[in-house]
């Protein structure tokens, strides 16, 4: 395909984008033919690392040879079928899930995206409690249906949806780097984190109704790659507990091995009511899954509840998700997405030593985030600089994404897919380290600095 032809297609036949969204100007990108492991190729046979795993969900590389078997299997037997007759790929699903969750969390129900998870859990959440509140972190990013979860996602173009969906509520991050508490534990180590407390207690203040759940990402992925510090997940668990709140972890982009343990929640120390899995769960195809215990599922079931899609139990993305938990299983990909976390933090640190740019870096596992200024001083967001580094490393042969929230767009997203080899990580960081040199003394950044 030929740009001419692109931009006939996009002008003629696709609905637009807003403008200002990050999926505006789609047309002037690569356009991209096919993929192998972390390397994908666009139509002018250009190869590129994808060090975003796809839209977060490649994690175990395109095409991994287990899920393309087990999708050609289901492809000559059976890909869609009825769900009010149990099939094979779906009950070994539900099997294969539970034997690598977290107990009690054992219990699952299938879905198609991250998002109809999410509203799966609060719909949960609040059949058990007979509450309707929903409490959620101002950073966050939960989905994109307009019922609930971009509703949930405060981190995210909220403003732009004009209604919202009652009773969800917000409250701060834990941003650690931008706390504007100066004595609070997220900055100081020790004492109370204020930032939970003061803005806790500002969204109950605002709660219209029972409160029925609290949501976060174990680490808050698209709004800046927000990792809490030490022991307040736990704290916040306590206090959600007091008001009688189930708590929710949305695993899309946590779960399934990427921070290097297999579930986000682990490094906390803190086992949630109810977690969301998607993503990289289908190895490449859509299929996500609310967990829980078998007591709330049965008082959920008890008060009516239920949730599916036409497509929630196909056993094509049911052979899919147990080929995904066999790969991971298979190739010891938790184990290496934390042996990447070692590589990519050294690199990383290394880069900081000497890019006055890099104001922050954050992250677990294949999940990490380069947090860009103008100055370290200010902190003043480089959002101009993430831009040209995003598209600096594009030319140069590696995807990446620049995230953040409320006006911040200056975080470099990174997530290797878990099957990188050494080398391929040490290629990608070769390419960034360049980049972002080059970013540093170019005109962009003065002008971000002026
Ligand atoms: C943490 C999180 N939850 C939910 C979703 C929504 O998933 P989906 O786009 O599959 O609906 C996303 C999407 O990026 C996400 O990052």
């Amino acid at each position: 395909m030929d740009t001419n032809e692109v931009k006939e297609i996009v002008d003629r036949w696709m609905i637009p984008t807003a403008k200002g969204a990050y999926m505006a100007g789609l047309e002037s990108r690569p356009v991209i033919s096919h993929a192998c492991g972390i390397e994908v190729y666009d139509t002018q046979g250009r190869r590129y690392l994808d060090f975003g795993s796809g839209q977060m969900a490649a994690a175990l590389g395109h095409n991994h040879p287990l899920y393309v078997q087990a999708v050609k299997r289901n492809l000559e037997t059976i890909s869609h079928s009825t769900k009010t007759f149990l099939n094979v790929d779906r009950l070994t699903l539900h099997r294969r899930l539970g034997e690598i969750l977290t107990p009690p969390l054992q219990k699952s129900l299938f879905l198609v995206s991250g998002s109809d998870a999410v509203e799966a859990a609060v719909d949960m959440a609040r059949k058990v409690t007979g509450g309707t509140d929903v409490l959620g972190m101002n950073m966050g990013l939960h989905g994109s249906t307009s019922f609930i979860t971009r509703s949930l996602s405060f981190g995210w173009n909220r403003s732009k949806h004009g209604l919202a969906a009652q009773a969800t509520f917000s409250m701060m991050a834990p941003y650690a780097y931008r706390c504007p508490f100066a004595d609070c534990a997220c900055v100081t180590g020790s004492g109370d984190f204020l930032c939970m407390k003061t803005s806790f207690d500002l969204a109950v203040s605002n709660f219209t109704g029972k409160p029925a759940a609290f949501i976060m990402e174990p680490i808050l992925s698209a709004g800046g790659i927000i990792v809490p510090p030490p022991g307040y997940v736990k704290a916040l668990r306590e206090l959600c507990s007091q008001y009688g709140m189930l708590f929710i972890m949305d695993e899309s982009q946590t779960g399934l091995g990427k921070t290097g343990q297999m579930w986000g929640h682990q490094h906390e120390g803190v086992v949630p009511d109810i977690i969301t899995v998607s993503k990289h769960f289908g190895a490449g195809l859509p299929v996500s899954a609310v967990c829980t215990s078998a007591e709330i599922a049965d008082r959920a079931a008890a008060n009516g509840y239920f949730a599916t899609r036409s497509h929630a139990c196909d056993p094509i993305t049911c052979a899919a998700g147990v080929a995904s938990i066999d790969i991971i299983e298979q190739d010891g990909l938790v184990e290496r997405a934390a042996a990447i976390d070692a590589q990519l933090r050294e690199r990383l640190s290394a880069m900081a030593r000497q890019i006055e740019m890099i104001g922050d870096i954050r992250g677990r596992g294949v999940l990490y985030g380069v947090e860009l200024v103008t100055s370290r001083k200010t902190r003043e967001p480089a959002n101009d600089a993430a831009k040209a580094v995003v598209q600096a490393c594009q030319e140069q042969g590696l995807i990446v994404q620049a995230r953040g929230s409320h006006g911040r767009m200056n975080v470099i997203r990174l997530v290797p897919p878990m099957v990188s080899t050494d080398a391929e990580i040490q290629e990608g960081m070769d390419i960034l380290e360049k980049v972002l040199k080059q970013v540093a003394q170019s005109g962009v950044m003065n002008k971000a600095a002026a």
